[in-house]
């Protein structure tokens, strides 16, 4: 069994290269626990795989050893008493079923337009020539996601609303963080109320005016003589947010920098722009914001040799998986022609990523978009790449500046 003296998720050397700890974590053993934080993290591939779907564990934080119940009659209590994730068997079954009419075909070719809007509307703004130095993430990969998910749910464009929707989106996935300190867990709180109330207004005003919108399929959603509730169709919302907005971000985040990294790689793509669809999985393979999933252990049970108490949570690294040679052949080697059906990015099993298609399609048009203003010769500036303070489930960047 591994410790936290062989892996420290937290430390700046983790930040700095995380695939090389994962692999030194990996030669001792699939699984370690981290006194630190009294969890365990998971680093190889069969084991991540396995534990998406084991029936011992789940992803509802309540069966948490140290789950602390938010205060009575919160959104928060509210949203981890009842949301989509923390749903089991038929109850969640039947929500995804229901969800799924926010991705019909006519909704993700609605989506498509929008994404494509956003997309030429931030690449606009960058108005920079040769040589100068932008940051891609503040400038571009960190809006554009936030900005789509805002004009998915019809918050008007480019006011006051969509600036102040684009805030508080960060919120639903922060508070599925089960580590948060007490001040993060008040500051993220108060924004998820301020987002529900938002969303709600918003639901209310679909019942009574219909429009081409995502809110008014989720309201007018109806599958053998049952449908959603506005408490639903809010909660289904807040899920879309928390899981759809910062993941994108992270990812073609890293994926830029990624593709920095790697200018003949980069090159490969401007050269054959029909790559793009393995592209977008090769690169959330290769660092996907060095993240890590949390599940909750419902019985005491072993994996893998380690021994798994009844409550403790297992953090199932994504990019500790993806990096496995095990599965991949030369795992640290970004090749953007590599057979890439083994990536497990979405997850697997009942709580898949219902957003995969839109998050793909966004992606891509990320990426297409950025190729406009980077190229092979652009420079990522390395020394002035900022990260955001390191946890558990992400490792953000902060800033990645490069002179295109
Ligand atoms: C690169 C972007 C994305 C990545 C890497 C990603 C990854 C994932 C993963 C790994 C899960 C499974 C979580 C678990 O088993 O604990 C998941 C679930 C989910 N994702 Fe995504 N996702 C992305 C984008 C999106 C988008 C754009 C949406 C929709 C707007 C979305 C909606 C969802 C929902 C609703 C779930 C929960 C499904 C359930 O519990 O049944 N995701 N995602």
């Amino acid at each position: 069994m591994g410790d936290t003296a062989i892996l420290d998720p937290l430390s700046d050397e983790y930040r700095h290269d995380p695939a090389a700890c994962l692999a030194r974590a990996r030669d001792v053993a699939p699984l370690h626990f981290l006194a630190g934080v009294g969890s365990w993290f998971v680093v190889s591939y069969r084991e991540v795989s396995e534990l998406f779907t084991h029936p011992s564990f789940t992803n509802d934080m309540r069966a948490w050893e140290h789950y602390r119940t938010p205060r009575p009659g919160s959104v928060a209590e509210w949203a981890s008493n009842t949301s989509l994730f923390a749903k089991t068997g038929g109850e969640h079954t039947r929500t995804r079923r229901l969800a799924s009419h926010a991705f019909t075909p006519a909704a993700v070719r609605r989506m498509d337009e929008q994404i494509a809007a956003v997309c030429a509307e931030h690449a606009g703004r960058i108005d920079a020539t040769r040589g100068e130095v932008v940051d891609i993430a503040n400038r571009f990969t960190r809006v554009i996601p936030n900005t789509v998910i805002s004009r998915v749910m019809g918050v008007a464009p480019l006011g006051d609303d969509e600036r102040r929707f684009r805030e508080l989106a960060s919120a639903p996935i922060r508070s599925a963080n089960p580590l948060l300190a007490d001040d993060e867990r008040a500051a993220v709180d108060a924004a998820a109320e301020e987002l529900v109330a938002y969303v709600r207004a918003i639901a209310e005003d679909r019942r009574r005016s219909p429009r081409d919108d995502l809110v008014t399929d989720l309201v007018a959603a109806y599958d053998a003589d049952d449908r959603l509730s506005d408490d639903e169709v809010v909660l289904i919302i807040f899920a879309l947010i928390a899981a759809g907005t910062d993941t994108t971000t992270f990812a073609s985040t890293y994926g830029l920098r990624s593709l920095l990294r790697n200018r003949d790689q980069l090159a490969l793509l401007v050269e054959r722009p029909d790559l793009m669809p393995n592209a977008v999985l090769e690169l959330m393979r290769y660092e996907v914001g060095a993240g890590a999933l949390p599940r909750y252990a419902l019985d005491d049970c072993e994996i893998a040799g380690a021994t798994i108490r009844k409550g403790q949570a297992v953090f199932l690294s994504l990019l500790g998986a993806h990096r496995d040679p095990a599965v991949f052949t030369a795992p640290d080697r970004l090749d953007l022609e590599r057979d890439t059906s083994d990536v497990i990015v979405f997850g697997r099993g009942p709580h898949y990523c219902l957003g995969a298609n839109l998050a793909k399609a966004e992606l891509a048009a990320i990426y297409r978009q950025a190729l406009e203003i980077i190229s092979p010769d652009s420079e990522l500036i390395e020394d002035a790449v900022t990260y955001t303070p390191p946890s558990l489930m992400f490792t953000t960047i902060d800033a990645l500046p490069v002179r295109i």
